[in-house]
């Protein structure tokens, strides 16, 4: 077990926070890191669940399963993934904090923060002092920037984060088309050309299988390949088996609806969505993108139509991607074909302030329960 647990006083708070100068009220508080126990990750599930319509994207509901599976990807690969509990003096679980290094980027060092707090026991100080003791703890293991998710719907809060140093960085949001609206396309002249002009051919993930004895790990590299380039990819596999297990064997995968364009053996773009677990006429837009070398060609806007053209075929409703604005070509071809924008995120980011993060450690130094030596070890990141 390497939980640890500090007591939050309102001075320690109050050293914690850039630019707040009133204490907090705060009840007694204690910050733990959770431990690997089934009940510490069901205390943490329960919390974020219980945060309700202020769930940052709850479209995308983590059960049990996906949070173990997520940590236990992270240390696989030597990452941090540290998950939070903030309880108050009758143990009930009051707020959760999570951690998890930004591992896509090229420079090391960034890491994505969550924090929730119950409904009833916000602006106490409990969402500040988690914030506080994470980024301490990140200072140890040399960690640079945080960057947090706020939701467009909650103006007043990216206010007060940026009151605390952090600065938009940018914003993703959920695009939304109405099926039955969208124009229908000829897709075989396209395609023809795209043989004729190009070598170029489009299959479909099914088609891939039947014919390419290479298939999946062809397409699982090329996957791999075009999520460093996203900003904010929407799924960080690390192995071949975890996107096997999205990909390929989740029952919400749609063989018919992983589009794949081929040049010769090589596999250079893909699109692709999937079934929704508790919405079946809505279909998620999970991946689009091409190897640089075959930008310019029309490939995103040719694998786009095929995606709605079998939202079609097969009756959906609905299909929902999520963009970053920065990402401009993304969101002119989803514009383009129709796609609406919904409210979204921001992402905020400001760097470690190792200031603070000392002083941090000095009050966490101080407290009783702590237990340095079974904590992991600060590595490199
Ligand atoms: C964001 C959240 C974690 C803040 O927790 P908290 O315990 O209420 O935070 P604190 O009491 O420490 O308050 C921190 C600041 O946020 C402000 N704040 C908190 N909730 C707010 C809200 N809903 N709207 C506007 N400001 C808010 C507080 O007023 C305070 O600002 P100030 O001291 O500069 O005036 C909590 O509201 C929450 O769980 N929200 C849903 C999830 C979320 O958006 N998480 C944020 C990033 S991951």
């Amino acid at each position: 077990m390497w939980g640890r647990e500090c007591d939050h006083s309102p001075l320690s708070n109050r050293s914690g926070l850039r630019g707040v100068e009133r204490p907090f009220v705060l009840p007694p508080l204690s910050i733990r890191r959770a431990s690997t126990s089934p009940a510490d990750y069901a205390a943490f599930a329960d919390l974020a669940d219980l945060a309700g319509d202020e769930q940052i994207d709850p479209s995308q509901p983590m059960s049990l399963d996906d949070l173990w599976a997520f940590d236990r990807a992270c240390e696989r690969s030597g990452a941090h993934s540290w998950r939070y509990l903030a309880s108050g003096p009758s143990g009930q679980t009051l707020g959760i904090g999570h951690f998890f290094p930004v591992n896509w980027l090229s420079e090391p060092g960034t890491y994505w923060v969550v924090i929730r707090v119950r409904h009833d026991r916000q602006r106490q100080g409990i969402g500040s002092a988690l914030l506080a003791q994470m980024e301490a703890d990140l200072a140890t293991l040399g960690g640079r920037r945080l960057w947090l998710f706020v939701s467009e719907g909650a103006p007043g809060l990216s206010d007060a984060f940026q009151r605390r140093g952090f600065r938009e960085q940018m914003r993703s949001n959920p695009y939304l088309l109405n099926v039955a609206a969208a124009s229908s396309h000829d897709l075989a002249e396209r395609l023809d050309r795209l043989r004729s002009s190009h070598g170029l051919r489009v299959s479909t993930l099914a088609e891939c299988r039947a014919e390419d004895p290479d298939w999946l790990g062809r397409v699982y590299e090329l996957h791999a390949a075009i999520t460093r380039e996203v900003p904010i990819p929407e799924k960080i596999f690390t192995t071949r088996e975890e996107f096997t297990a999205f990909a390929v064997d989740s029952p919400l995968a749609l063989f018919d609806a992983f589009f794949v364009v081929r040049d010769g053996d090589r596999y250079v773009g893909l699109s692709f969505m999937q079934r929704t677990a508790d919405d079946p006429g809505l279909l998620h837009q999970e991946l689009t993108g091409t190897l640089p070398e075959y930008r310019g060609m029309g490939l995103a806007k040719i694998m786009k139509l095929l995606t709605i053209a079998y939202a079609q075929r097969k009756g959906f409703r609905q299909i929902v991607t999520w963009v970053e604005d920065t990402n401009t070509s993304m969101v002119a071809i989803n514009s383009g074909y129709g796609f609406v924008r919904e409210p979204g995120l921001i992402l905020l980011e400001r760097p470690i302030a190792g200031s603070v993060a000392q002083r941090l450690s000095g009050s966490v130094a101080q407290c009783s329960s702590l237990d340095r030596s079974a904590h992991p070890q600060p590595a490199a990141v």
